[in-house]
């Protein structure tokens, strides 16, 4: 059997599964798990440990067609100086609860569109962000930049308080297919910004690309991939485009039919993969590249890989702070989800109290599906005696489901070092695999493609 007819007789190019950011996914937080929980894991956070700290901008001046993040689009600047106002309360009531000790080890400005705030909100944001929390030896602080709206003096804000990771959205550089996606961005634009971030030195590069846009071709992409590795990033992170517009309203202005098919979609990935491989790049994961000296391919190489909201990353910090509007923090003992519309998280925050609203507390069984998930998704291998040391007290679970994944997909892995390691064909399938041990999978959601 041929490699596409082994990956359709599994349902890739049927299969609508999460992602797996998280284990559960966001959609099964459940709205019994909110405040209270979050002050008593907030408290729990060991003194003298180091945490990472997510901030989220939910505000872009223009609202792209394809994108499905949390954001809401506004023309003045006067809703995002209250709501930064409010995120600066955040901080203060978070860090209350937490103990002394606890230092930064990431900081991550997420969106929306960060690089809408003018550089004063910026840095009264970022003053407060760095007294609150002492930032820990290796440090890293990482913004998404949208490159056509990050001027000169908020660029030199965020360098002057040591962003040391950049993200910038690309997405495509194909007129046709940026005219279709309602987001047009020139390579003079991204060359702008990258340049800036170059001149400052230490500042790795990140750039998002898609795959599965509307009138996106083989030849089109080829092109795009082309213009992108000349700007020489870190890391790329190239997503399969998700297309849910029951979810994200804006998404209805690309019509279904101006999208490739799955086989289509399974095309472009394999041709971003081999591009990306073929320049020196790592792949990592199901949807990111890295040159072999950056973090990522080291964390990859070492087994340190973690999933995180993001998709990747080579952060080892155990608890997550999500501050913002809809932001997620994860603690070992569950998620907590603050409010989404910024409307009830500035309440919420003006009232006194924390911000949660929804959240997952997760049982032992869970805590072991989660790690099963993620080293599926991270390192394609499940291994039994590494999960029997981590829980003890679950051996005969642990083999009942190494032994069901291999008599379910008994062409998809074989046995090595690693334990139950899946087969380099088989790698698209990983999500709809892990979708075999999450218990929430058959639940009536509807996710987004498989590949
Ligand atoms: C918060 S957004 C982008 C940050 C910044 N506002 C910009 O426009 O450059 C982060 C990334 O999420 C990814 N993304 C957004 N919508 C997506 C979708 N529908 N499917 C897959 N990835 C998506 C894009 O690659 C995007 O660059
Ligand atoms: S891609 Fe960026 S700028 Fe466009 S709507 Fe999403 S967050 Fe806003």
């Amino acid at each position: 059997m041929d490699k596409i007819d082994h990956l359709r007789q599994h349902g890739l190019f049927d299969a609508k599964v999460p992602r797996y950011t998280s284990y559960p996914p966001a959609n099964h937080f459940e709205s019994g798990v909110g405040q209270r929980h979050q002050l008593e894991w907030l408290q729990a956070v060991p003194d003298g440990s180091d945490i990472s700290v997510y901030i989220h901008i939910p505000f872009c001046k223009r609202l792209c067609w394809f994108c499905a993040c949390r954001t809401q689009g506004t023309k003045t600047m006067r809703p995002v100086d209250a709501y930064v106002d409010v995120l600066r309360k955040e901080i203060e009531v978070v860090r209350h609860a937490l103990p002394k000790g606890v230092r930064m080890g990431r900081l991550h400005l997420g969106g929306g569109t960060p690089t809408i705030l003018p550089s004063e909100t910026m840095s009264r944001l970022l003053t407060d962000v760095f007294a609150a929390f002492e930032p820990a030896p290796d440090f890293e602080f990482s913004v998404e930049i949208d490159p056509t709206e990050a001027s000169d003096s908020l660029l030199d804000t965020l360098i002057a308080f040591g962003m040391n990771r950049a993200s910038l959205g690309v997405q495509d550089f194909a007129p046709e297919v940026q005219k279709a996606i309602g987001r047009e961005q020139s390579l003079v634009q991204t060359k702008r910004v990258v340049e800036i971030l170059r001149r400052s030195g230490g500042i790795g590069l990140n750039l998002d690309l898609l795959y599965g846009l509307p009138h996106q071709t083989e030849r089109s992409f080829l092109d795009t991939l082309a213009s992108v590795t000349a700007l020489c990033p870190d890391r790329l992170a190239i997503y399969g485009y998700a297309h849910v517009p029951w979810m994200s309203k804006r998404q209805v202005m690309i019509r279904s039919e101006d999208l490739p098919g799955a086989e289509a979609r399974f095309d472009l990935a394999e041709i971003a993969h081999d591009v990306m491989v073929g320049q020196g790049y790592v792949p990592i994961g199901i949807d990111h590249f890295a040159l072999p000296q950056d973090g990522l391919a080291i964390a990859a190489a070492e087994g340190r890989l973690r999933r995180n909201f993001q998709g990747y990353t080579d952060d080892r910090c155990p608890t997550l702070i999500g501050l913002g509007a809809s932001s997620i923090s994860r603690f070992p003992l569950g998620y907590i989800q603050n409010a989404a519309a910024t409307s009830a998280y500035q309440e919420r925050i003006l009232g006194g109290g924390l911000a949660g609203h929804k959240g997952y507390e997760m049982t032992q069984s869970d805590g072991l599906v989660a790690r099963i998930v993620e080293d599926l998704m991270c390192r394609f291998s499940v291994c039994e005696q590494s999960l029997r040391q981590s829980f003890p007290g679950q051996s005969s679970v642990i083999r009942q489901t190494v032994v069901s994944l291999m008599n379910r997909f008994p062409d998809c892995f074989f046995i090595s070092e690693a334990g139950l390691e899946m087969k380099e064909e088989a790698k698209p399938l990983v999500r709809v695999i892990a979708s075999f041990v999450d218990k929430f999978a058959h639940a009536e959601t509807a996710h987004s493609a498989a590949i």
